[in-house]
């Protein structure tokens, strides 16, 4: 195809933006906006910002339509069109609250907020206009942005919807004006067939279809309007299913169909069912067509007995009997998750943890263990939570990580802040553990332990370089009184703890978790509670900046089943002593550590 001089030339900011469309097929329910979340955060923590357009909910908008004929029989269109678009303004409110939920930074907008203008029927008009640097300004404070799909603002009737199947219209739409490339509308199917599968056992999903191939196979799947425009303004398009890396992509060039991967189930074992442990088990028992659950590992399984989403045993052998794929350890506690750990991992069995004094304080030995059974270890929620310090930090590594600082514990948050409001510090700190931030043993956040666990697994990764936590020195929070930070806020500042690395020559670093004075204008004061901050800083002097939430059930328990998403998608998950493989790399691929 020749250049469109329409299309912008996609620039290094839109090679970090993605175009996700959730289409009504993929949200039945309430509980689906929680799936949605996963999905768009699995982008963000590869790196991406989201473009995430909703549909309505599935039905929603054929109630409505029905409802403007009952109400508004013969009415004018532009007044039907102000009814039947409100399921996709109520849709990306409700993936909004998802997003925000787990701790992504996510800006919801109305069309009107970024000029996204249609003409023609007002029942099925065409976009004809978005103001791009409106759009590139909420990019840029946020992971995410969340547009109504289907709906736009309309010169002249002031409002239009884009006819059936409309947000694929909208998702191809923006990805055109700012100039990316690819637009994924997330739909019930894992892809576009030769004709449709449901009636037809000998239809064939195709890898790669063109435009026009794909407006013969669509049958509805997508809008035809869409189609063209996505070639018009050479926009890729991958239909896929939620979680699934592999997509059809329709681009130009010729067809290729191919035998779908087998998504085989893998067989998984939770220990612990604590606040994260509960969240993850909600994840895990949505997906019956990729997991096989063992019994729960809880200690007193009589006190589950009302919950009927799993079986559950106070027996390890039994939570990790059969022949497991896939691990997940969210007990707590350092030594004796590790040795469970360890000896899954020795045994070929993929190990997913948040455990950060775990991985911290047996880093060699687990990774020795993985090694000697070809197994892998992801621990992405160990750190930052939600926030994807490690996976940010992994990524850094070419260029080269020059230095790294973080506000890494949200009890030192919240302690910090009560002080700041002239609280007792006995007091801050029996509150923080009722909101369920601190530590079993708060020690661990007090003295700084947690933070230092975090900063020498970041170490790890961002050097490879070994310092123990213990080997970290560290500022207790017991050393900050009132009135220093009343002091510090008559000079217009805040105290943090701040975890901070740096290589120093050679192959050394200087780690410490300190407790300092920030001004109000530094990023990290603004962390409040739960939410962690890093910048990450690469040796081209480049600031990189992470945020999210380090702790609680819904952003750890993203980040977990980020981990277990990733295991599930990966080829090396399918064989206990697997030939290791990468993975697709045209999706975001795991974030674990694997044999080299
Ligand atoms: N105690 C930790 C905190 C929990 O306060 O941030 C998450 O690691």
């Amino acid at each position: 195809m020749s250049p469109n001089p329409d299309q912008p030339e996609p620039s290094r900011e839109a090679d970090r933006l993605c175009v996700i469309k959730f289409g009504g097929s993929v949200l039945t329910g309430l509980a689906d906006y929680s799936e949605a979340a996963s999905e768009t955060y699995r982008h963000i923590r590869s790196g991406e910002k989201v473009i995430v357009i909703a549909s309505a909910l599935q039905g929603e908008t054929d109630a409505l339509y029905e409802e403007s004929e009952l109400v508004g029989a013969g009415a004018s269109p532009v007044a039907r069109a102000r009814l039947v678009r409100l399921g996709e303004f109520r849709s990306a409110a409700l993936m909004g609250l998802a997003l925000d939920r787990i701790g992504v930074r996510v800006i919801v907008v109305d069309p009107g907020e970024i000029g996204l203008f249609a003409e023609g029927d007002p029942l099925d008009a065409g976009l004809c206009g978005l103001d791009v640097e409106s759009l590139r300004k909420k990019i840029e404070c946020a992971d995410a942005i969340v547009v109504p799909g289907f709906t736009a603002s309309h010169h002249e009737s002031g409002a239009a919807v884009l006819g059936r199947g409309g947000a694929d219209l909208t998702a191809v739409m923006l990805a055109a004006k700012i100039g990316i490339r690819r637009a994924r509308l997330i739909k019930n199917v894992d892809g576009v067939y030769t004709c449709n599968p449901a009636k037809n056992p000998a239809a064939v999903r195709f890898d790669r279809l063109d435009y026009t191939a794909a407006t013969a196979a669509s049958e509805g799947l997508i809008q035809d309007k869409a189609i063209h425009m996505a070639e018009a303004a050479g926009v890729q398009l991958e239909i896929a299913a939620m979680g699934a890396v592999q997509a059809s992509c329709i681009m130009p060039g010729p067809a290729i169909t191919g035998a779908l991967r087998n998504n085989q189930r893998k067989r998984i074992a939770l220990l612990g069912c604590g606040a994260v442990g509960s969240g993850v088990l909600d994840h895990v028992v949505r997906r019956p067509d990729l997991f096989d659950l063992n019994p729960v590992l809880v200690r007193d399984p009589g006190a589950r007995s009302s919950d009927a989403r799993a079986a559950f045993t106070s027996d390890a052998a039994i939570a990790l009997s059969d022949r497991l794929d896939l691990l997940v350890e969210m007990m707590g506690g350092a030594d004796e998750p590790a040795v469970l750990m360890a000896e899954a991992l020795s045994a070929g069995v993929d190990v997913v943890t948040a455990n950060k004094a775990a991985v911290a304080r047996h880093f060699d030995a687990l990774k020795d263990a993985a090694v000697r059974g070809g197994a892998r270890l992801a621990y992405s929620a160990a750190v930052g939570g939600g926030a994807p310090m490690i996976e940010t930090v992994r990524r850094l590594r070419t260029p080269g990580v020059a230095g790294l600082e973080g506000v890494m514990n949200g009890t030192a948050n919240f302690i910090l802040s009560k002080l700041g409001e002239g609280r007792a510090f006995a007091d801050a700190l029996a509150e923080a553990q009722e909101l369920g931030f601190a530590e079993a043993d708060p020690r661990a956040d007090v003295e700084g332990h947690d933070a230092a666990d975090k900063l020498s697994i970041l170490i790890r990764e961002a050097f490879d370089i070994s310092l123990p936590p213990e080997h970290i020195a560290k500022q207790s929070l017991a050393e900050i009184t009132p009135e220093m930070c009343a002091a510090a806020a008559a000079h217009g500042k805040v105290y943090k703890q701040i975890a901070r690395a740096r290589r120093t020559s050679g192959n050394a670093v200087d780690a410490a978790v300190t407790i300092e004075p920030v001004c109000l204008s530094h990023p990290f004061a603004g962390a409040r509670n739960e939410q962690n901050r890093a910048l990450i800083t690469d040796i081209n002097g480049r600031i990189h900046a992470v945020f999210g939430k380090g702790a609680g059930r819904w952003p750890t328990a993203a980040a977990v089943f980020a981990d277990i998403m990733d295991m599930q998608r990966s080829p090396a998950c399918d064989n206990p002593v697997p030939d290791i493989q990468m993975p697709d790399r045209s999706a975001p691929g795991p974030t674990c550590l694997q044999p080299a």
